[in-house]
């Protein structure tokens, strides 16, 4: 059971964590956040989000009010408060008490831990459907809290059966509302969006585990690749890496999981499990 947040520094009864609404995250959605597992108790791959962290600060000119190391103490004061191993832990940065209600002040920072979401294991075992939508994210570098159009579409993504909303912009694929995207083409080589995207710390370990193993291209997708992609697959802190089977009415080579995709799961749960065995430093 999670009972503990913390606001600015402070542990807090999840209850009672608040913030004054006339913080511009919720006057104008002014703000933005990190997210990571915690496996085992410890943040896995923290560095690595720890950094995203900071530069999406700076993208949004938000300035951290805690050092680095104040941060990570903070961050496992509430893991160890809360005594959860396994869970999902968002820093939230927002854009402050506006005096005007337009100009950030000094940030506010939220640390909230919460029960991983549970995949059913046929979205694994049978691959997902992805719907397309027209729109490329501004800012797309920062992890900002603006999830506007994909909350948005949640209905029309519902009604189509879809697992998540693909964007496209001028005929390039960037990534989808909470994931990355990748194809595999049919001399089994992967390719990915390499700008307009965030930088997913899932696709960042992905693209670490492939040389050696198969060729990659990071660079412009286009849609028209779709078409004779033979795998399809999306990558995210939660969902790791799940194949995608279906696009609108496109199918995806044979419309099942791919060995690629399947081969590249492993490989990932195996990167995740070293992390893990590491001493804590
Ligand atoms: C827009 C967007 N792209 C990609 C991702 C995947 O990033 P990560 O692998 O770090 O979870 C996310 C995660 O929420 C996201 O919001």
């Amino acid at each position: 059971m999670i009972k503990y947040y913390s606001v600015n520094g402070e542990l807090v009864p999840k209850e009672e964590a608040s913030l004054n609404v006339s913080d511009l995250a919720i006057l104008r959605g002014y703000g933005m956040f990190d997210f990571f597992l915690v496996k085992k108790g410890q943040p896995l791959f923290f560095d690595d989000y720890l950094d995203r962290f900071e530069r999406s600060a700076k993208l949004l000119n938000l300035e951290i009010p805690f050092s680095r190391e104040a941060l990570r103490e903070q961050i496992m004061q509430v893991i160890r408060a809360n005594g959860m191993q396994e869970a999902g832990l968002k820093l939230v940065l927002t854009g402050g008490y506006s005096g005007d209600g337009y100009a950030p002040a000094k940030p506010n920072l939220v640390i909230v831990q919460s029960p991983l979401p549970n995949y059913p294991s046929t979205k694994y075992t049978d691959g997902v459907k992805l719907m397309l939508h027209e729109y490329h994210r501004s800012l797309p570098t920062a992890k900002s809290i603006n999830y506007i159009v994909g909350i948005n579409l949640l209905p029309q993504m519902r009604a189509a059966g879809a697992e998540d909303v693909l964007f496209y912009f001028n005929e390039k694929i960037y990534e989808t509302t909470r994931a990355n995207f990748f194809i595999v083409k049919n001399d089994d080589t992967i390719v990915t969006a390499g700008e307009g995207i965030l930088a997913g710390i899932t696709r960042k370990k992905t693209l670490e585990i492939i040389p050696g193993n198969y060729r990659v291209e990071v660079r412009d997708l286009t849609l028209g690749e779709l078409k004779t992609a033979r795998e399809a697959f999306i990558t995210s802190s939660t969902k790791n890496i799940m194949p995608v089977v279906l696009v609108d009415d496109i199918t995806i080579g044979s419309g099942k999981p791919g060995k690629v995709t399947q081969h590249l799961m492993q490989l990932l749960e195996e990167k995740v499990q070293q992390y893990l065995a590491q001493p804590v430093g």
